[in-house]
């Protein structure tokens, strides 16, 4: 389920907004005009296949590198005019850790308590809380290095929060972990955001996206290729249908001849409406039924998945194999059997 945060709508202030980002590293164009506006308190997530160019956005959001033309404001400042006011609201966690290992994990929390000039007792009590929230209480006098990639991230992200930032830029989160500690990592980044955190997420993984994120933007050659909600983006290449289903072949037979556009599968004793999926579409389905007096016994939405989409919109084939899901088909595909929803 994505954490969802209904009602904010356009009303609340933009944690992240950009206005035509461009970056090209030589002649090599990697950000060709990006425009994003994150509200404030929830997930969005940056999805693109390797070599897409998330983690350069996410480098000149966090004024690592700055940006060849365009604007970009993050908490309300400036990257480029006030990279500091960036700098103090927000927490990276990059695609490649900043833990060191040759010190224990409470060492390397000290460290970065030092950093954020906290006290040696404040230091002390954020390191406590967060080895304690972050399971790592046990692990946390042993050296980072004998850490799993699951305690790494972890370990990474208590590192990240010790400055306590509102907004959290993460890199590829959970590329390389196993299922176990993904899930994992998923549940932490819902509770960051239960506590009020901005997550700017990047991903290669569609199902990452669609578990975590309010809002995704597809970034492909250069340009966001697409941005909406899960749903919104699903219900951008065709293939939904809903679906109706009796348990009477006399009932059937009526709501057949009645639904004349409908595709017809005889044997299931079911029906195929084309339709987006939207509120729209299934109320004047329903009221439909309802006026033609058919009552379906089961009625199904079904609705293209993420996967279909990116390859709609990217036509690429490029994206990794998903952990737990076979390889994807080399070809741009339109969706050959949506997964079915059953709402
Ligand atoms: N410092 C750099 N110098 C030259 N090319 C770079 C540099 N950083 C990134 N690139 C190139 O920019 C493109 C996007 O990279 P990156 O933002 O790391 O993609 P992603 O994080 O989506 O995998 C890639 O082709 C990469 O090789
Ligand atoms: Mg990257």
């Amino acid at each position: 389920m994505p954490t969802s945060r209904p009602g904010g709508g356009h009303q609340s202030p933009a944690a992240v907004s950009t206005v035509g980002l461009r970056k090209s590293f030589g002649d090599k164009t990697v950000l060709d005009g990006i425009d994003l506006r994150i509200p404030a308190g929830s997930v969005f997530a940056l999805l693109g296949p390797n070599g897409a160019g998330k983690t350069t956005a996410v480098k000149i959001l966090s004024t690592l590198i700055s940006a060849d033309g365009g604007q970009a404001q993050v908490a309300g400042h400036d990257v480029t005019t006030s990279p500091d006011g960036v700098r103090a609201a927000i927490g990276v966690t990059g695609q490649f850790s900043a833990v060191d290992g040759l010190i224990t994990g409470e060492e390397n929390m000290l460290l970065m308590a030092d950093l954020h000039h906290l006290s040696k007792q404040e230091g002390r009590q954020v390191t406590a809380e967060l080895l304690e929230r972050f399971d790592l209480v046990e692990a946390a006098k042993k050296p980072a290095s004998t850490y799993s990639g699951g305690m790494k991230r972890r370990l990474d992200i208590a590192m990240t929060l010790v400055g306590n930032p509102r907004i959290i830029f993460l890199d590829e989160p959970t590329t390389g972990l196993d299922p176990r500690s993904r899930h994992n990592m998923w549940q932490i980044i819902r509770e960051l955001v239960t506590g009020g955190v901005t997550v700017f997420l990047t991903t290669q993984y569609l199902e990452e996206a669609d578990e975590l994120a309010d809002r995704i933007a597809v970034l492909n050659d250069g340009k966001i290729a697409a941005e909406g909600t899960a749903e919104e983006l699903k219900r951008l290449i065709p293939g939904g249908h809903v679906r109706l289903r009796f348990d009477d072949p006399d009932t059937y037979q009526t709501a057949a001849l009645a639904l004349h556009e409908a595709s017809r599968d005889d044997e299931a004793l079911s029906l195929q409406i084309p339709s987006d999926g939207s509120q729209r579409e299934l109320r004047s389905i329903l009221d439909w039924l309802d006026a033609a007096g058919i009552e379906a016994d089961e009625l199904t939405v079904h609705t293209p998945d993420l996967d279909d989409v990116f390859f709609a919109l990217t036509g690429s084939a490029k994206v990794p194999a998903q952990p737990g899901r076979p390889a994807q088909p080399t070809q741009p595909v339109q969706p050959a059997q949506p997964k079915e929803d059953v709402r």
